[in-house]
């Protein structure tokens, strides 16, 4: 496979480069593609340098997958171009998620839609991806009415420039600012831009790509995301309303047999799902699951994942997996 990772000097693409490595993905090249600012840097990839080559360059050497993890503008103007060129595009950024022509993909639910024709397939936000996980299987088995979360997400989900604020903020130094405010020491119910409605982007997206994922709109979304200064992943405090009752243990059983997830929930010892543990992990941790006591059918519980990892670099090499195991590049 001739793969190129495009945004591979970005958060998203330096993690993607060593999910590629530690999973022994079969790639016989690699081709790193940033913007302009970076053309001619090298990348080292299992001890290997690699050139850092430009979009329009990479287009030309044809790769047979090109993952895509350098914004929705760079997306929305090259994702078409690298599939004219006969490339499948597998994309992190939000720019085709909700495009009703392309697949929206978390492979543990819904890689089976995945067929040949599909060249640009997008890959979910980080915070929706760890959501989904857990509720996917408690949705077949109880049917979800409606969902409530809050994020408190980490500063690498906005990428390099804003884990440069946290560091100089904590190191005492005056930079470049990410965040309209200080992020340390601070929580910022913003992440993303704010839409019509009052929603940020972020928040709609934790609305509507669930929906997508699911194949199924009888479920609401509520969502209010925040930006919080940790830096190992993103957490959320998850409410859901069920047509049907459940058993705690059940729902803990459940989880802990669902590919992916690991539940961690004993607070005799103090076990619960955190960043500082998500972090560098693969797996999407589910804890401190309790029966909401104000309103039947309603479970609570907190949802913490690497949000380079699963949320982005990891699921984006696994859909790539699958389509190679099932030969469909
Ligand atoms: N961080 C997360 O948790 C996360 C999770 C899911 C999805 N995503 C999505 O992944 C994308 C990247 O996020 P990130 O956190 O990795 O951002 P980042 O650290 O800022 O990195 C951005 C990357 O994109 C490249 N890039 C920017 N403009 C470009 C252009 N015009 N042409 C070619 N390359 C360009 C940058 O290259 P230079 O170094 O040359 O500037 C860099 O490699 C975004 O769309 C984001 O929404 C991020």
């Amino acid at each position: 496979m001739k793969v190129a990772v495009v945004g591979a000097t970005g958060m998203v693409g330096e993690v993607m480069l060593k999910v590629l490595a530690e999973r022994n993905f079969p790639l016989t090249e690699l081709i790193p593609v940033a913007s302009e600012r970076s053309v001619g840097k090298t990348i080292s990839y299992k001890g290997q340098d690699y050139k850092v080559v430009g979009l329009a360059d990479a287009v030309a050497m044809k790769p047979d997958v090109a993952l895509f993890s350098a914004g929705g503008d760079t997306s929305l103007e090259w994702a078409p171009k690298f599939a004219e060129a006969g490339t499948t595009v597998v994309d992190n950024s939000s720019a085709w998620r909700m495009d009703a022509t392309k697949k929206l993909i978390v492979p543990e639910i819904n890689a089976n839609e995945l067929t040949k024709d599909d060249k640009i397939i997008a890959n979910p936000n980080c915070s929706t991806i760890q959501l989904v996980m857990a509720l996917a299987p408690l949705h077949k088995k109880y049917t979800m009415k409606r969902v409530v979360v809050s994020t408190y997400q980490s500063v690498s989900g906005t990428g390099v420039k804003a884990v440069k604020q946290l560091e100089n903020e904590i190191a005492g130094i005056e930079g470049e600012m990410a965040y309209p405010y200080p992020i340390g020491r601070n929580a910022l119910p913003h992440c993303d831009v704010f839409l019509d409605n009052g929603y940020t982007k972020e928040e709609m997206k934790l609305a509507k790509e669930p929906q997508k994922i699911l194949n199924d709109t009888s479920f609401s979304v509520s969502a209010t995301a925040v930006r919080i200064p940790t830096a190992g992943g993103h957490s959320e405090s998850v409410n859901v309303e069920f047509e049907n009752d459940f058993e705690l243990a059940d729902v803990r059983k459940l989880l802990s047999e669902t590919p992916g997830v690991v539940v961690q929930d004993n607070t005799d010892t103090n076990t619960y799902p955190m960043p500082i543990y998500a972090h560098d992990k693969d797996d999407v941790f589910v804890g401190r699951i309790r029966r909401d006591e104000t309103q039947k059918n309603t479970l609570n519980m907190w949802i913490v994942a690497d949000n380079l990892r699963k949320g982005a670099a990891t699921n984006t090499i696994q859909i790539a997996e699958y389509l190679i195991a099932n030969k469909l590049i």
